[in-house]
């Protein structure tokens, strides 16, 4: 496997996005191939999970097994189709979400055992994992306020309250610590701040010897 797999971790509305697509841009302004894509979703099933899981039934109370089952499902489907073809031809991929989000999503804040998360993700995966994770920390309060002066409605797990959204963020926190994989950033400076940070450790990590 030739090529750079980079995953964008963080709770909602620190940046992962913006970031994404800023160092995407960058990298494919230098001549290299980037292949844009997120979790759940990023293939033709994936976004018909991803849709299952936004909105659920509009009835139904989702089962926390149903629900990381389904993010495992998409993302079985993300790596066989997408993501290890792309970095077997070289090329970069950025993803959007990664197995991390499960780690502290359905472990750290519903509470599915660390080794049944872990199990799982290592199926769906199928070893496939990322060479650099960025994290962008910002607090649950400017999460929140973010949220809000987006617009359009809140997706079923932007409506979760402000203390699952502190055991996601602690969780990411753990995961995060001493663990040489992710790159941490503050998300409370502006956003070419923290793009500018992303593109020194990249280049640092990747084009250095
Ligand atoms: N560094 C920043 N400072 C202030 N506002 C920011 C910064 N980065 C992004 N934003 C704004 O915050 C909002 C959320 O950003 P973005 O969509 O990139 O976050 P996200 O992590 O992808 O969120 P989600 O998890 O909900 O997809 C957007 O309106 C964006 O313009
Ligand atoms: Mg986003």
């Amino acid at each position: 496997m030739n090529g750079i797999f980079v995953t964008f971790e963080g709770i909602e509305g620190c940046g992962k996005s913006t970031q994404l697509s800023l160092l995407a841009n960058w990298l494919s302004g230098s001549g290299l191939e980037v292949v844009v894509t997120r979790e759940p979703g990023g293939t033709a099933i994936g976004e018909r999970i991803r849709s299952i899981l936004q909105t659920g039934d509009g009835s139904s109370i989702f089962s926390a097994r149903t629900e990381i089952l389904l993010f495992e499902a998409s993302r079985a489907q993300h790596v066989e189709e997408k993501i290890l073809p792309a970095l077997e031809t070289g090329k970069i991929v950025l993803c959007d979400r990664f197995f991390d989000s499960t780690v502290v999503y359905q472990g750290s804040a519903r509470q599915i055992e660390a080794d049944t998360v872990k199990f799982l993700n290592a199926f769906a995966s199928h070893g496939c994992s990322p060479d650099m994770t960025i994290f962008i920390d910002i607090g649950v309060a400017t999460s929140f306020k973010r949220i809000a002066a987006r617009n359009g409605s809140r997706d079923r797990i932007e409506l979760e309250n402000e203390l699952f959204f502190s055991k996601v963020r602690d969780g990411y926190l753990d995961l995060v610590r001493g663990d040489g994989r992710f790159f941490a950033v503050d998300g409370n400076v502006d956003a070419e701040t923290v793009h500018a940070q992303i593109r020194d450790e990249f280049t640092k990590r990747f084009f250095k010897n």
